[in-house]
């Protein structure tokens, strides 16, 4: 299928991303790839999630996807400038065919920073992203009036993934926020959950946080940007039958009901080579 988008994430996570841009483009042809072989990426050295990143984009081109949205937050602020500022133009010129990718964290930015004033912006995120600096740069960029206070969450994509209990989940969030909170010395005026999996836990950050904290909302951030991208670029507006495929490089069967929590049902997932590390 010529001109599907793809949308890639290390593992299921993404799926929280897909559920969104598949309601709000219910025609599109879409392609979900999950490298839940090589997840989590949330704690990998850089070198390797760019190399897993790369490769997941071959694959998804291979499969004829124009334009891949890319769900996982570690793997758009390791690798998604350089696939489209180095990548992507020798790969052009090679082939021809008009591709890009874009990521998470660029929508979720810019909806975090719309308006005007000072304030404070918290970030929950993976090691990985943390470490990036991304998220602050960027806000940075656009709204040098706001200060970012990121905290690592190291345990908790994890624990979400093996489907621990709302009680751990919530030991885990009360305290992340309350390191953050405890740095801050104050409320921040705005939320990100800069990781796939935090929708799941949204509602206990929403109670740990002190009330009337904006929290952004990251898979209907992206499904916004991705309509105003398709605006902008009629080139990647091709596929329109409402197809859908699901890949993964591999999970056990027990992970089934990971898939149901983060899609809201069962998914008929095809088992997929690559990447390679
Ligand atoms: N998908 C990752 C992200 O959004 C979380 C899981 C992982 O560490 O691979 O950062």
């Amino acid at each position: 299928m010529e001109g599907m988008i793809g949308v890639f994430d290390s593992g299921f996570g993404g799926l929280t991303v897909h559920r969104a841009l598949v309601d709000a483009f219910p025609e599109r042809d879409f392609l979900y790839f999950g490298d839940n072989r090589n997840a989590p990426y949330g704690g990998r050295p850089p070198i390797e999630v760019l190399n897993l990143t790369c490769g997941a984009m071959e694959r998804l081109f291979a499969e004829g996807c124009t334009l891949v949205v890319i769900a996982c937050n570690t793997a758009s602020v390791v690798a998604l400038r350089w696939i489209q500022q180095q990548w992507l133009p020798v790969r052009r010129r090679e082939d021809g065919v008009a591709r890009n990718v874009i990521g998470v964290a660029v929508p979720t930015i810019e909806e975090a920073t719309e308006g005007e004033g000072g304030g404070v912006i918290a970030v929950f995120a993976t090691r990985r992203t943390v470490e990036s600096g991304v998220y602050p740069l960027e806000i940075g960029k656009r709204r040098p009036g706001l200060a970012v206070e990121q905290q690592a969450c190291e345990e908790l994509a994890g624990a979400i993934e093996r489907g621990a209990a709302r009680g751990e989940l919530r030991g885990l969030v009360d305290g992340y926020v309350g390191e953050l909170l405890g740095r801050l010395g104050k409320a921040p005026e705005t939320v990100i959950l800069g990781c796939t999996h935090y929708p799941l836990v949204a509602d206990l950050f929403a109670a740990a946080l002190p009330a009337g904290v904006r929290m952004i909302h990251q898979p209907a951030a992206t499904a916004r940007a991705l309509k105003g991208y398709l605006a902008r670029h009629p080139e990647y507006d091709a596929s329109c039958g409402g197809a859908r495929r699901w890949l993964s490089t591999g999970f056990p069967a027990e992970a089934m009901p990971l898939v149901e929590r983060f899609w809201g049902g069962g998914l008929p997932f095809e088992v997929s080579a690559g990447p390679g590390v």
